[in-house]
């Protein structure tokens, strides 16, 4: 089979493609045929060896993957051949609470991942695709949609009426302004562009900030909850945007630390503000199969189709992940696998 590998810290430049056995089903796995793969900021981090310590060896890279079942190892009882199927982003966090094994592994840095032709999983690691998406849209959920599911739903246990703050126009943001408009949560959007800002008021933002034009967007949030804060952040920024995400929380909300697209450096944090201000600082590491069972039927009964910005074909995987370096895009970038 056709496939990519990737070298932890080879750059986007390493990317190669390459002949590959085709896997086999194993005992209590599924072999998947993939249709689409999308890409998330962490394959760019792989890329440039920021993703942890990962051995040397050329890997299959990316994460999430859609795709249709083409064979069964002994044991399967949860899937067959023609089933439609994502994996989620750690095979072995299937429910519960993380834990070190748990989170040890995941697709595409750990162990190969699914930028191939083909790839194989245990069958506890899939899940099957809501009936109305598209192998595009279905490869958005693993990484991304978990990761918004967990903070906003699990974390910080969000209820209709709630507030959320969103930062930026990336994939993890705009799947959670999705997820969090069905599930009635007021969203405030913050992003670099007022082209994008359009966007997100059509996909149902509340109000939204231009961070560059309002650098001090901390106090655009307070002036929009009446001085409150919002009752969660979708914290993605890192080291530039964590101080204002925590002024920005109303007491006793929550921060979910999720990623470092501004870097992911030492930055202050005030002890007193968070324990007068009652806050949750919790980390966010995507989540487990359980959480993506539970986005893929929400995802089903609301009908939300994943904005999937741009697709690229197979032998343009590189690509793909230098558009995704521009930060040009807006929600999800995917390669299609096959046609
Ligand atoms: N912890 C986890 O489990 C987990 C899971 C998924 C992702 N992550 C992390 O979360 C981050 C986002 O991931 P992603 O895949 O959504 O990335 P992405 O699609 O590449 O998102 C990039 C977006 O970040 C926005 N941005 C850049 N600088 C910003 C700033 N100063 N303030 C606010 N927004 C800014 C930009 O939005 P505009 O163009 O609109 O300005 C840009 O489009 C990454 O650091 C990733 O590693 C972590």
């Amino acid at each position: 089979m056709q496939a990519y590998h990737l070298v932890s810290g080879a750059q986007v430049a390493g990317l190669e493609r390459v002949e590959r056995p085709a896997p086999i089903a194993g005992p209590n796995e599924v072999l998947v045929r993939t249709h689409a793969v999308s890409l998330n900021y962490r394959d760019l981090m792989f890329a440039r060896g920021q993703y942890g310590a990962i051995a040397n060896r050329p890997t299959i890279p990316v994460a999430d993957g859609a795709g249709e079942v083409i064979a069964i190892g002994s044991g399967v009882t949860r899937f067959k051949p023609g089933d439609r199927v994502i994996n989620a982003y750690f095979p072995d966090w299937i429910d519960g609470r993380p834990t070190p094994v748990k989170t040890r592994d995941s697709f595409g840095a750990q162990i190969d991942g699914v930028l191939a032709e083909q790839f194989v999983a245990n069958e506890d690691a899939l899940v099957a695709i809501p009936s109305h998406l598209d192998y595009a849209e279905a490869a958005t959920l693993s990484c991304a949609g978990i990761t918004a599911w967990n903070a906003m739903f699990v974390e910080a246990a969000l209820k209709p009426g709630d507030s959320v703050l969103l930062l930026g126009t990336g994939g993890v943001s705009i799947l959670a302004l999705q997820l969090a408009k069905a599930a009635g949560l007021r969203a405030i959007v913050t992003s670099s562009s007022n082209d994008k800002l359009e966007r997100v008021r059509a996909l149902g933002a509340d109000a939204t900030i231009n961070y560059r034009d309002t650098p001090e967007w901390q106090n655009e949030v307070l002036r929009l909850t009446g001085g409150i804060g919002v009752d969660a952040v979708i914290e993605v920024g890192g080291e530039g945007t964590l101080a204002r995400s925590i002024q920005s929380t109303r007491m006793g909300g929550t921060v979910a630390v999720i990623g470092g697209v501004t870097g992911f450096g030492g930055t202050e944090v005030d002890p007193l503000a968070l324990i007068v201000g009652v806050k949750h600082l919790t980390g966010i590491f995507v989540g487990s199969r359980a959480m993506l069972d539970a986005l893929a039927q929400f995802v089903e009964v609301n009908r939300i189709a994943p904005v999937v910005d741009r697709v690229f074909d197979f032998e343009q995987a590189r690509e793909a992940y230098e558009y995704l370096d521009a930060g040009k895009h807006f929600g999800k970038v995917v390669v299609r696998v096959r046609s």
